[in-house]
């Protein structure tokens, strides 16, 4: 008995949902073509995740490069901590994740542990090759920007811009279709803000109920945002915000609520630059608990790194709203002791002093004046310790971070949305999905191939169209036939036009999950149509 997954894989391939890539030169693990119908599954639910996070949400969406030079992800800590603990074989070579047992499965060979880095490497530059990366996921090119997109945001807090696109991992992944890919698509959203003021909108979502797991239970709960926050099993707002609007926007695409929960990492779990994460998991019927979206925490990780390795300082000024004192160490050029010993270069003498970091300022110092080098003796100034009034205070701004993993959502859309039915013995498969999702939104077809009925069915086919309805026309084999052929790519509707027709101006609706028929005017279907699709 074939099980959801072979069953999906392979209507995925006669349909056109999705195929192996290469596959005409004998595959490669790791990669999948989205077909014609993938694509278009895949467009419905980047425009639903872009009405979602920019609409919605009044996000920014940008677009960067996939390829990273070298010193962006050494900053960010992805060379050194992105990392993959494997087993390889000494006689074959393959690599296996941990556990595998002390031989090769394939040949059984001695296998021996080893750390291997996730990103692929490559080359950048024309004259000097410099080395380079793609990225491993889309939030870099966020974080660089972050003073471009600050200013976007008339240097307000809080703010959210958004990425969509590929990303790579040199992952293992053994016949995992669309769901453990080397190549894959993401959509991202980072969220800047102060966590020292009050979250905005919470009260939106706070009565929210979804289901956690935190990482020390054993079985999941059931608990508003409100109270996952009160009692601290989500430890902030931000984070219990985009939880909520994560298992809305699931739930709008077609995830199966009772197939869904938010699982915490573990401490070990975590990734280097998260200090608390949430993954949205949807069930699966081969695979189990699948990720198809991670919820962190990355505090100010991206923004000091960067400031650190780049020299240019991702930090915003935050007007205070008490003006506060506090403590600064300061340089006091002693100018009588600078005049006497300086004469006319006493002002860039000054001038140095002020500019140098009181921290660094010890003993002599060396100056250079018009080519020339003087010393500065430690009695021409002093570091003192002052109490200063302040109104503004420099901060990095804290991060949550949802992202989505395209390709796996769609895989579980599909499966969530498959089920089958049997008419005078024969199986049929039909997906349910959301018409927001579903590739094509009706199924246009005359009751047969002659007087007239192809003419009217086109006709009509032409206007949907023109209405900005994806349709399919279809005139080959029994009505039956073709019913079952939109049931299986999941289309809600289809239009039907026959003798009836030519007499009255109307047409039969067929409805794909009550399989219920019903007679309605050509005139107005348009309208009709597009409304019963946009209530999803
Ligand atoms: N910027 C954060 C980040 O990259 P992640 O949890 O590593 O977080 C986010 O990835 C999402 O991307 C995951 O929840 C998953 O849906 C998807 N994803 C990650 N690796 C993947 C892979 N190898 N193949 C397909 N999807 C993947």
């Amino acid at each position: 008995m074939r099980d959801i997954y072979e069953k999906l894989v392979r209507l995925a391939k006669r349909r056109g949902f999705f195929y192996p890539s290469f596959e005409i030169y004998g595959g490669a693990s790791g990669f999948q073509d989205w077909g014609p119908l993938g694509c278009s599954i895949k467009t419905n639910l980047e425009n639903l995740w872009r009405n979602c996070y920019i609409h919605q949400e009044g996000m920014a969406e940008i677009e960067c490069p996939t390829l990273t030079p070298y010193k962006v992800l050494k900053a960010s800590g992805h060379v050194d901590k992105f990392l993959d603990e494997r087993l390889k074989c000494r006689k074959c070579g393959r690599q296996w994740r941990p556990p595998a047992g002390e031989r090769c499965p394939e040949c059984g060979g001695k296998l021996i542990s080893f750390t291997a880095g996730l990103m692929f490497e490559t080359k950048i530059g024309r004259d000097v090759e410099e080395p380079a990366y793609l990225r491993p996921e889309t939030a870099q090119g966020i974080f660089l920007n972050f003073l471009n997109l600050y200013r976007h945001f008339r240097k307000h807090l809080p703010f959210g811009v958004c990425q969509i696109g590929k990303s790579y991992r040199n992952e293992l992944s053994p016949r995992k279709a669309v769901l453990r890919l080397k190549e894959f698509s993401m959509m991202e959203a980072e969220v800047f803000f102060d966590p020292n003021e009050e979250w905005p909108n919470f009260d939106k979502q706070k009565q929210k109920e979804i289901t956690l797991l935190p990482s020390s239970e054993k079985h999941p709960v059931r608990l508003s945002l409100e109270k996952a926050v009160d009692t601290k099993i989500i430890s902030s707002k931000p984070l219990a915000y985009y939880l909520g609007i994560t298992h809305d926007f699931l739930l709008d695409a077609g995830i199966d609520p009772s197939k869904m929960r938010f699982r915490q990492h573990r401490k070990e779990e975590l990734a280097h630059y998260a200090k608390e994460c949430w993954d949205a998991e949807a069930y699966s019927d081969r695979f189990g608990w699948v990720e198809l979206v991670g919820i962190a925490n990355r505090t100010t990780h991206d923004l000091k790194l960067h400031s650190q390795a780049s020299g240019t300082e991702l930090s915003v000024e935050k007007v205070l709203k008490k003006p506060k004192i506090v403590e600064v160490l300061k340089i006091q050029p002693q100018m009588g002791k600078i005049g006497s010993l300086f004469k006319e270069k006493s002002r860039e003498v000054k001038a140095f002093l002020e500019e140098l970091d009181p921290e660094k300022a010890a003993g002599d110092l060396k100056i250079k004046i018009e080519n020339e080098e003087y010393t500065i003796s430690s009695d021409c100034y002093k570091v003192v310790r002052t109490r200063e009034k302040v109104d503004h205070e420099k901060i990095f701004p804290h991060v949550i971070e949802p992202s989505y993993g395209t390709d796996r959502i769609i895989y579980l859309l599909l499966e969530h949305a498959y089920r089958e039915t049997e008419k005078k013995g024969e199986r049929y498969s039909i997906l349910g999905l959301k018409p927001l999702i579903a590739p094509v939104k009706v199924g246009v077809f005359p009751l047969i191939r002659k007087d007239g009925l192809p003419e009217l069915a086109r006709t009509l086919d032409k206007k949907l169209k023109e209405k900005g309805v994806t349709t399919c026309y279809d005139e080959a084999g029994s009505i039956g036939k073709r019913y079952a052929r939109m049931d299986e790519i999941g289309t809600p509707f289809c239009v039907t036009v026959d003798y009836q027709s030519l007499e009255d101006d109307t047409v039969t609706l067929r409805d794909r999950d009550t399989t219920k028929q019903v007679r309605i005017k050509i005139k107005g279907i348009g309208n009709y149509l597009k409304k019963e699709l946009d209530r999803n």
